[in-house]
């Protein structure tokens, strides 16, 4: 059955402190926790028994209340609870349990990878380590005893402070921990391991000294630096934009091969897939290094955005995943260029979460029922998340907006909070009225807004009219208006110049009219500048206003966004057989190529066509061979008309030795577009300059953007650069995952029977979530080659579904969403979609979590 927000009652009991004995081995590990509990005298709380939560098959080998064992009938598993009736109202209750960290496949709870043992709680994965109740609003002062083998497990980690350790014969050892800060389970961690420390220091604006700690494998160490520059700049970031301190004396950072997503936030000790740690120049792109300070600062921030005030329950996610992602964001922005991160935000918020608010999982920011919680870390609780905690961010102001997360900080510190606490601490700091706005958290569906511009020259006037409609969802057929921020601002189209300065018009109602005077020439309209709503906007804007904002509108975001649309609306007639501009794209884009005034990383991201998944996000019914042919013939006729500025482009954007900077990034960035065109236009020495990138790169960045390039093609340089690619990079896992990606998403014909190939490849397994995603997730993301007519595509994903749903659920119904957008493709392929995912609801022995996503997927 599912779990309803609006069931939520305090906890029966509370747990104020917990002390754990770890015997830790990776066949079978014990652990003894004693928990003393209390009874809940919050009004509201459940009353009835104390209730820990266990996993399936979890027995424990005694349970003591208050020193005495409890005879067997004194205690009883139902539904995966240890139910225990305590009479009075306190006790300390002892229990003991062995677990196998070796056969946890799961990766949820304890678990080993690559001769490490370490943990990933959240959301309901302590469970799986001992019997607690496993709920973010039960809050609890730790103390970790972990014992283990000295040479398998030198290193001992867990939360907070170190406080003792020594010899515990028979060649092991112990180390005790404990964690001053109060804290959901889901916050506890633990490592174990023959790890070694990037060691260094930060000291607090209060001139606290923080010990930093970075562990890896010891010949992993080199690849640590940059993590370690990012994790210094967040922690002076995050005290001088939001006044928040780092509050242990401790951090460290561990990084792990095995790991369900990017990375997790436990108090004190940071646990990371090393996709988001490891970098060097040779293997890791612009891309990973920029992710790699993303996500260190992201979990940074998390100290206080999630664990100092955590959430009531996981309905609340949004509350720390948005509000932290939207710091992680500005945090970027500010370390580079903050229009480019604008725009790569955007293109992940309208490639991830659009397409999943237009679908069956379209969920609120703030859901109101789930049956398995691991499926609703979404595009939505993250990215929408962020977008509305920005949209707060553009009506208070930066000063408005901070003297609300100050009064955020002081109410709920060490509490279990709710996104209300946040929003009302935001009216409460500013005297605004945020009633409207929060039908944010409780609708979902992207709104549309339709801005309509009319000039009357004889009046000198302009008249904008706005109207917003809310789609229907699963669940949610009639919508309120939603209250949205959009940047405004009009240029005349003779003068070239502002002619109204932008304005920030809240658009609260159905629908509203905005009067302009004292316009005296034909104005062109600048709208939703820096993507201030995150809303789809129609207007009636012609070629020619979208050319002329592509190249004059001060807004970069708003450049780059009249660029895409003027793009998308000659695709799109395209690919309906009607009138295509394509003339005035070639003319924008050389116009934007050429422009001096531009840096290389704006032009990198301008010039660039838009996705085919975009594309085929804006047609009522998909045909992806359709959307194939459009682009490919807009990308060849800007290929060759461009060639010259093509070739010149790509020669004064050749690489110096290799630098990380915001300058050097951007030119590695526009030097691969432009080996892409030149490839489109089809020159006979694109495979030989391509491979000359390929051999003479030194940075993973300038190597593989020239295989993308090579991949796309039928050369005798692709195979080549292929093979010395594998040959090279075999024994170096992350690496490897390119190798698996760069194939999976080519343009090609074949590519559907070559990632078929693949997965029969020693080096594919689904037991490593980053190399599954890698093949199969990064496939499943090519529209055209997924989408292959006779449907091969689909059953190839449905069955990896079925493999990975026995080994780990959490990744197997990560696949499922690209199966469940059948509705939006045409009649053939449509059914072909629909058929897999019957055959995997009809999987006898489905999780619950693959079961949600394909059962939502059909209803
Ligand atoms: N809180 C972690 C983060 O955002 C991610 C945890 C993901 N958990 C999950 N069950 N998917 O950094
Ligand atoms: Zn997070």
């Amino acid at each position: 059955a599912p779990i309803l927000r609006r069931d939520y009652r305090p906890p029966a009991w509370r747990v104020p402190t917990i002390h754990l004995d770890v015997d830790l081995a990776a066949a079978e590990t014990r652990v003894r926790a004693r928990l003393e509990v209390e009874r809940n005298a919050a009004e509201g709380a459940l009353g009835g028994p104390l209730a820990l939560d266990g996993a399936p098959g979890m027995v424990p080998s005694s349970v003591t209340v208050d020193g005495h064992v409890l005879d067997e009938g004194a205690w009883r598993i139902v539904d995966d609870q240890l139910l225990i009736d305590l009479p009075g109202a306190a006790h300390v209750v002892e229990t003991d349990i062995a677990i196998s960290p070796e056969k946890n496949t799961q990766l949820m709870g304890l678990y080993a990878s690559g001769g490490l043992l370490c943990t990933q709680c959240e959301a309901e994965g302590f469970r799986r380590i001992t019997f607690f109740p496993d709920r973010p609003d039960v809050l609890s002062r730790y103390t970790v005893k972990m014992t283990a083998d000295r040479t398998l497990y030198p290193v001992l980690l867990a939360n907070g402070d170190l406080v003792g350790e020594g010899d515990a014969g028979e060649g092991r050892h112990w180390a005790e921990w404990h964690d001053p800060f109060p804290k959901p389970c889901y916050l506890f961690a633990m490592v174990a391991g023959d790890l070694k420390a990037n060691r260094d220091s930060f000291t607090t604006l209060s001139g606290r000294a923080v010990q930093l700690g970075i562990w890896v494998r010891e010949a992993d160490l080199p690849k640590t630096d940059h993590a370690m520059a990012a994790l210094k700049a967040s922690m002076a970031w995050d005290e001088q934009v939001y006044g928040r301190e780092y509050d242990l004396g401790i951090f460290n950072i561990v990084a792990v091969a095995d790991f369900n997503f990017g990375a997790m936030e436990n108090k004190g000790l940071n646990i990371f897939n090393s996709r988001y740690i490891l970098a060097d120049p040779e293997t890791a792109t612009d891309a990973d290094y920029d992710a790699i300070a993303g996500v260190v600062a992201h979990e940074y921030f998390h100290n206080w955005s999630g664990n100092r005030v955590t959430c009531r329950d996981w309905f609340q996610l949004s509350l720390k995943e948005g509000f932290t992602v939207f710091r992680d964001q500005e945090f970027s922005a500010d370390q580079g260029s903050r229009a480019v991160k604008r725009i790569e935000d955007v293109r992940v918020l309208r490639a991830a979460q659009f397409p999943e608010d237009g679908g069956p999982l379209a969920h609120p920011i703030r859901p109101d029922s789930y049956l398995e919680i691991s499926n609703f870390y979404t595009a939505t609780i993250y990215n929408k998340g962020a977008e509305v905690i920005r949209m707060m961010h553009t009506m208070l102001g930066a000063e408005g907006f901070r003297r609300g997360t100050d009064l955020y900080f002081e109410r709920n510190d060490g509490t279990a909070a709710t996104c209300e606490d946040f929003v009302r601490a935001m009216e409460d700091a500013n005297g605004a009225d945020l009633t409207d706005f929060r039908r944010w958290y409780a609708q979902a569906g992207t709104p549309r807004v339709r801005a309509t511009l009319e000039h009357e020259a004889g009046t000198a006037t302009a008249r904008l009219t706005l109207a917003q409609t809310v789609p229907a969802t699963p669940g949610q057929p009639d919508k309120l208006p939603m209250p949205l921020p959009l940047r405004i601002a009009l240029f005349g189209a003779d003068s070239g110049t502002p002619i109204v300065a932008e304005r920030v018009h809240v658009l609260g109602d159905e629908a509203t009219e905005i009067l302009f005077e004292g316009v005296d020439e034909p104005p062109v309209l600048s709208i939703n500048r820096g993507f201030s709503a995150p809303v789809i906007v129609e207007t009636n804007r012609s070629a020619a206003d979208l050319a002329f904002l592509s190249a004059h509108d001060d807004d970069p975001f708003a450049r780059f966004e009249a660029m895409q649309q003027l793009m998308v609306d000659t695709l799109v007639a395209a690919i309906n057989g009607g009138q295509a501009d394509e003339a005035a794209v070639v003319a924008a884009v050389r116009e934007t190529l050429t422009d001096p005034a531009l840096d290389a990383a704006f032009i990198g991201e301008a010039v660039l066509l838009p996705s085919e998944s975009f594309l085929g996000d804006q047609l009522p019914v998909v045909d992806p061979s359709a959307v194939r042919r459009a682009r490919d013939s807009l990308r060849k006729r800007l290929g060759r008309e461009l060639e010259p500025e093509w070739r010149a482009t790509y020669a004064a954007t050749a690489a110096n030795r290799f630098e990380y900077t915001p300058t050097a990034k951007g030119l590695r960035r526009l030097h691969s577009v432009a080996l892409g065109y030149l490839d489109a236009c089809g020159a006979a020495d694109v495979p030989a300059l391509a491979l000359a990138q390929f051999e003479g790169a030194d940075n993973m960045t300038d190597r593989q953007g020239a295989l993308g390039v090579l991949a796309n093609g039928l050369s005798g340089e692709r195979e080549t650069a292929l093979a010395a690619f594998y040959d090279r990079y075999r024994n170096d896992a992350l690496v490897l995952d390119k190798w698996f990606t760069t194939q999976a998403i080519a343009m090609r014909e074949d590519t559907a029977d070559a990632v078929e190939r693949l997965a029969r490849h020693p080096d594919f397994t689904l037991a490593n979530p980053n190399r599954m995603r890698s093949l199969v997730g990064a496939f499943a993301a090519n529209q055209y080659a997924f989408h292959a007519a006779d449907g091969r595509g689909y059953r190839f994903v449905a069955d990896m579904i079925l493999a990975a749903d026995t080994l780990n659920p959490q990744s197997a119904a990560r696949l499922v969403p690209p199966l469940g957008r059948w509705r939006r493709f045409e009649p053939a392929r449509s059914a072909l979609m629909k058929a897999q995912l019957e055959r995997i609801v009809a999987t006898p022995g489905l999780s619950k979590d693959v079961f949600e996503q394909v059962s939502r997927s059909l209803a």
